[in-house]
């Protein structure tokens, strides 16, 4: 089982239609209104963030967990043919059972949704993460979030029958447990 003596650093990434940039506080201006739609919060629960509050959020993301018992990968998504932000990806990667492990995420703005931008935002952050070594994935969905299940689909995720604060558990199978 791979276990990492460092871990991996962050780099910017690019998709078909998407610059994905690791995070920096100068992002907050700009996200703030990317999260400010009450429907975003739907199913995850929250509510938009202030400035303040997304700045400070930002600067604890830029620098890590303060344990070192993994480590935090936020990149936010902008559309290159418009220069502007449309959302973020993230994992949270630690060691699991079954060695490197990232627990994920992902938003898009509203204005921006139903392009495909969330299943071209992951897929490029989890092939950068396999090629980094994280070799199982995680999500935590509502029951009821079919758009965020067909994401996971995406992924090669799948429900387990495990419950989180209400969420439903989705895992890639073990027999996926390859690196490139
Ligand atoms: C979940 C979310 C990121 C999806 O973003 P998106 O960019 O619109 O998703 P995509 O365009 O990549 O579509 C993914 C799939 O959902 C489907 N889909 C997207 N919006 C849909 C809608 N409103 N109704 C039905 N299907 C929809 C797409 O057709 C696609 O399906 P396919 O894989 O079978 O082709 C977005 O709805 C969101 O940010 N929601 C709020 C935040 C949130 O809940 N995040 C998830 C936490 S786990």
């Amino acid at each position: 089982m791979l276990v990492f003596m460092e871990w991996p650093v962050i780099e910017v990434l690019e998709s078909e239609r998407l610059t994905l940039e690791p995070v920096s506080v100068d992002h907050a201006s700009a996200m703030v209104d990317v999260l400010s739609d009450a429907r975003l919060y739907e199913f995850t629960g929250g509510e938009p963030p202030s400035l303040d509050v997304l700045a400070a959020r930002y600067r604890r993301q830029v620098r890590g967990p303060a344990d070192g018992s993994g480590a935090w990968f936020n990149w936010m998504l902008r559309e290159r043919a418009a220069g502007t932000l449309v959302g973020f990806v993230q994992a949270t990667v630690h060691t699991g059972d079954r060695g490197p492990l990232a627990e994920i995420a992902w938003l898009i703005d509203p204005a921006h949704q139903r392009q495909g931008f969330a299943a071209e935002a992951t897929a490029a952050m989890v092939a950068w993460l396999r090629s980094r070594g994280v070799t199982a994935f995680a999500a935590l969905i509502h029951p009821d979030h079919t758009v965020s299940q067909r994401v996971a689909h995406r992924l090669d995720l799948r429900p387990t029958p495990q419950l989180d604060d209400g969420e439903v558990r989705w895992e890639s199978p073990p027999g996926n447990d390859e690196t490139p």
